[in-house]
């Protein structure tokens, strides 16, 4: 039995424009991070998790990705990409360990098997969702998903009545902070309540059709780099995220000390905690805003490399492994 460790890594990422309009097949632009998740696999007599022990049943993300393997393993994950924070830490885990287990298995998966992969494991463990954060994370640099776009297809994903059909975009040079509360908030619960508020409420269904020009609209100004046009959507979009209720105030608190120094200010993600994005062109004071106000900034290096195998194998601090819905 071999014991070689395979490795890959994948970028995590933040919505510039559209998180949870999206679910609902309306568009969404994405940018990858240069913080990645690093994932490990090699054989093994047991199943382990940086060590430890587990009962790979209880770890969704794990039980979906090795659902066909037949043998045991150990994985190790490091992490740069705080988990349950909106920066697509699932999405990130899921292709990186989805490229690592395939290459451990003598395969060399596209782009496209990966996506599938990592949104199966993200469906698994959420129960709902779009395929917008698997194909960021996997794809690395931009992904715009339902936009008019002269740019090449890369691939589209149907489920049910939905269809997401998602572009390659031009990482725009453009600057981004991101500021953490701090406080996690796992994505499933607040697709969740935006799924209820939709059933009961056909207001919830304007707003979210709203998101969705606010969005496009958006796209077009990152094209022609019109950052105040840019940030003017990006803030409009946030207070339609906070009447369907998936901001908090201390996500508002750091939307509120970073307009000031941006062209504007959003929660990023599935919001309830987690981060916001600021864009401008005074990152540092921002940052510095954001910290004044008991935020941790990440002042971010948009569109790095998608997944991608390393060399070495996962070293460092250990990610926090996220579980599934009932977290
Ligand atoms: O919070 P994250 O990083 O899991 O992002 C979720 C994005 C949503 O649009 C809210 C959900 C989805 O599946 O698209």
């Amino acid at each position: 039995m071999s014991s070689e460790w395979y490795t890959a890594s994948a970028p995590g990422k933040f919505v510039v424009l559209g998180e949870h309009s999206v679910v609902y097949g309306k568009p969404a632009v994405v940018l990858a991070t240069d913080r990645r998740i690093t994932c490990s696999v090699r054989r093994s007599k047991r199943n382990t998790i940086n060590g430890d022990l587990v009962d790979l049943s209880r770890q969704p993300h794990f039980t979906y990705l090795t659902r066909d393997v037949g043998y045991n393993m150990d994985f190790l994950t490091t992490s740069e990409v705080p988990s349950g924070s909106g920066m697509g830490s699932s999405a990130a885990l899921s292709a990186a360990l989805a490229l690592a287990i395939r290459s451990e298995r003598g395969e060399c998966p596209t782009e496209k098997m990966l996506v599938d992969e990592a949104y199966g494991a993200e469906l698994y463990a959420q129960g709902n969702g779009s395929p917008m954060d698997a194909s960021a994370c996997v794809h690395g640099g931009g992904i715009a998903v339902n936009v008019p776009s002269e740019k090449k297809e890369l691939w589209t994903i149907s489920r049910g009545e939905r269809t997401w059909r998602v572009t390659d975009v031009d990482v725009p040079d453009l600057s981004f902070v991101i500021g953490n509360t701090g406080i996690k908030a796992p994505t499933g619960p607040q697709v969740e309540k935006i799924r209820r508020y939709k059933m009961k409420n056909g207001f919830a269904s304007e707003i979210i059709d709203e998101m969705g020009d606010v969005t496009l609209e958006g796209f077009d100004a990152l094209k022609k780099k019109d950052k105040e046009k840019l940030g003017r959507l990006m803030t409009n979009d946030h207070k339609l995220l906070s009447i369907l209720g998936v901001s908090c105030n201390e996500l508002n608190k750091l939307v509120n000390a970073s307009l000031p120094y941006s062209y504007g200010a959003k929660l990023t993600g599935s919001g309830g905690g987690g981060c916001m994005v600021a864009l401008t062109d005074k990152p540092e004071k921002v940052a510095e805003v954001i910290s004044s106000r008991g935020g941790i900034p990440y002042i971010i290096k948009s569109g790095s490399e998608g997944a991608r195998m390393e060399t070495s194998p996962a070293m460092g601090t250990p990610m926090e492994i996220p579980m599934g819905k009932g977290e």
